[in-house]
């Protein structure tokens, strides 16, 4: 079978094999991949900064959907020609997370869906809702799972709050189509006023471009009665971090989610003074994907893809994410 491998770091890098096909042991299921989805881990992990001791090679990318083709002999949930997902992180089922369900993430420390075919424990994978397709059904793993976690798992968000999200990546808009369906009030940021608009007719209510104000905080404030929202989706890490907790309400939630943003420093002073909770999330378990697909099924939500590209195409693809021109998911066919 087809395979991409990390070898050694960097896009041009990334190597086309030829594997074996894997066996699926007695309790094991094995899928044949359609389609992948990038995620901005993906690219930290192909360009060596997510982990530079990564241990290679590799075969990257966190998310995948395809079709079961055989099962092992002890296997009882799934048959020929189910359609699946593998979970992110492979051990985490249900439950709370902990290192070692942390160590079972796809494309990190297991391989992950670059390639044709895989072999899964049969109780790593979810079932894809019926009405969406390969493409669509891989951009959920990871980034949709973290906006449901953050904001019905460890939120616990109610129709008549406010949400902040940041930017028009993979995640901010899977928390932007879940807040919006849930009929929380939405604020979203981006770098492009083009994108904002994209963002309006997904139902986003407010929209700030942050390269025009810097001072996006305020803006929030501003736009909240100086409350504050009650839940801040927050993808930029340190270099975003401190307006986060600016933006949100006193006992309000920012949801620590990402990296984009570079470096800055941060006073945790408003922390304190404010009450905010502020939670770390690392994607989330089995036990929440079925949750938020039941959403998904209630609202018949489409994931929104940017661009689909071909497997042979995968470099343009994660060269793209690296541009951060993209609006919601790119996919890679397979
Ligand atoms: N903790 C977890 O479990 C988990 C799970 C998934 C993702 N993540 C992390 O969350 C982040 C987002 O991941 P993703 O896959 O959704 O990324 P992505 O799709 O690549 O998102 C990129 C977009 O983020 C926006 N952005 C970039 N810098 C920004 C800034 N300074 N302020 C606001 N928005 C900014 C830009 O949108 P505009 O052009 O609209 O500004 C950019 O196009 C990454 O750091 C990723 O590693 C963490």
């Amino acid at each position: 079978m087809k395979a991409y491998e990390i070898n050694e770091f960097g896009i041009e890098n990334l190597t086309l094999i030829e594997r074996d096909e894997p066996k699926p042991q007695a309790n094991e299921v094995l899928v044949k991949f359609h389609a992948a989805s990038l995620n901005y881990r993906d690219l930290m992990m192909v360009k060596g900064f997510y982990n530079p001791k990564l241990k290679t090679p590799l075969v990257p990318l966190s998310d995948g959907a395809g079709e079961v083709t055989s099962v092992g002999e002890a296997v009882t949930k799934w048959k020929i020609g189910d359609r699946v997902c593998p979970i992110f992180m492979q051990g985490w089922l249900d439950g709370e997370i902990d290192f070692s369900k942390a160590r079972t993430a796809l494309g990190g420390d297991l391989d992950g869906c670059l390639r044709e075919f895989g072999a899964f424990d049969e109780n790593g994978l979810v079932r894809i809702p019926d009405f969406l397709s390969f493409e669509e059904a891989a951009t959920l793993p990871c980034a949709a799972v973290t906006a449901y976690n953050a904001l019905f798992c460890s939120g616990s968000l109610k129709s008549d709050d406010t949400v902040l999200l940041q930017g028009t990546g993979g995640v901010s808009i899977f928390a932007l189509q879940f807040a919006s369906v849930y009929g929380a009030r939405t604020i979203i940021t981006s770098s492009s006023d083009e994108k904002l608009n994209r963002a309006k007719e997904l139902g986003a209510d407010d929209l700030i471009n942050y390269k025009e104000r810097e001072d996006w905080d305020k803006a929030v404030l501003d736009l909240t009665s100086k409350n504050g929202v009650d839940y801040v989706v927050e993808v930029g890490g340190a270099g975003t971090l401190q307006r986060s907790v600016n933006a949100v309400k006193m006992g309000g939630q920012v949801a620590v989610i990402g990296v984009l943003a570079g470096k800055g420093d941060f006073n945790p002073t408003a922390v304190l003074m404010k009450a905010v909770k502020l939670h770390g999330i690392f994607v989330g378990s089995r036990q929440m994907f079925e949750q938020m697909n039941l959403m998904i099924c209630q609202h018949t939500l489409k994931p929104v893809i940017d661009k689909v590209y071909e497997f042979g195409e995968v470099k343009d693809a994660l060269k793209h994410m690296e541009s951060g021109s993209h609006f919601g998911k790119i996919v890679v066919k397979i």
